[in-house]
């Protein structure tokens, strides 16, 4: 079976269609990248331990998205071509989660001694709603899009984890000059694994797939409701950046 771009290639009179919606994944990028948790977390005045106090928060999408990669976006055996690329694609992304712990226990969230409940009753408070619900939009965003659409869904996923995790990385290697403590999913070790995706490494070869009208309508609206999502999920990180203690004061 021809792979997907030698399908498109196959078809050189035709304007390669994923193209404009990576442009509009892009465009959308940068006004995402201009929101005011991304003007926080660029703020050098505030010490870099301050800056990821969002990290708590974040933590049952964090813990979800292996869930989405593993047992949403993969599916097992297929012959599709595109099933194919995101399936190699989810076995790159599934296991980050275990990172996110490390970083959670070096940033001190560990040293929180509260019994179980309390933590499932902070997981499921009004203060973690968009986390939650942010999975479960993807999910059902990524189950009711053909498997090619999928391609750009999790394209624009991608490039928001971009946009965070060169700002964390950058505060991550602040933190280390602080106290000598290496954060691996906020630093450069989890930024370099995600900037070297099969999938967002090569636009190029993204950019050739074909695409039909319906399909290409249908992927920018997803894009779209991606970044719409995402951007909720950043005003509910910063809201609770700022409203947790300054470490100096807590210790
Ligand atoms: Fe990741
Ligand atoms: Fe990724």
């Amino acid at each position: 079976m021809l792979n997907p771009i030698e399908r498109s290639n196959q078809l050189p009179f035709l304007q390669p269609p994923m193209k404009p919606v990576l442009k509009h994944i892009f465009l959308l990028k940068r006004e995402y990248a201009q929101l005011p948790f991304f003007d926080f977390l660029r703020d050098e005045r505030i010490p870099a331990r301050d800056r990821l106090a969002f990290f708590p928060c974040m933590a049952s999408f964090i813990m979800s998205f292996g869930d989405l990669n593993r047992l949403v976006l993969r599916e097992e055996p297929t012959e599709d071509p595109y099933l194919k690329m995101i399936n190699a694609h989810t076995y790159e992304d599934d296991h980050h989660w275990p990172w996110y712990l490390e970083d959670y226990a070096k940033l001190g969230h560990d040293g929180t001694r509260q019994a179980p409940g309390e933590t499932l009753r902070f997981l499921y408070s009004d203060a973690t709603i968009q986390n939650r619900l942010l999975a479960h939009r993807l999910a059902h965003l990524i189950w009711g899009a053909e498997p090619v659409v999928r391609l750009a869904i999790i394209e624009a996923i991608e490039e928001t984890g971009n946009v965070l995790f060169e700002l964390t990385s950058r505060i991550a290697s602040q933190y280390q000059k602080d106290t000598g403590v290496e954060l691996r999913y906020c630093g450069e070790f989890h930024f370099n694994l995600e900037s070297g995706h099969a999938m967002n490494s090569d636009h190029a070869e993204l950019a050739l797939i074909a695409l039909d009208d319906a399909q290409r309508r249908d992927a920018l609206e997803r894009v779209d409701k991606v970044y719409a999502w995402f951007t909720a999920w950043t005003h509910e990180l910063l809201a609770f950046a700022r409203a947790a203690k300054p470490q100096a004061e807590v210790a």
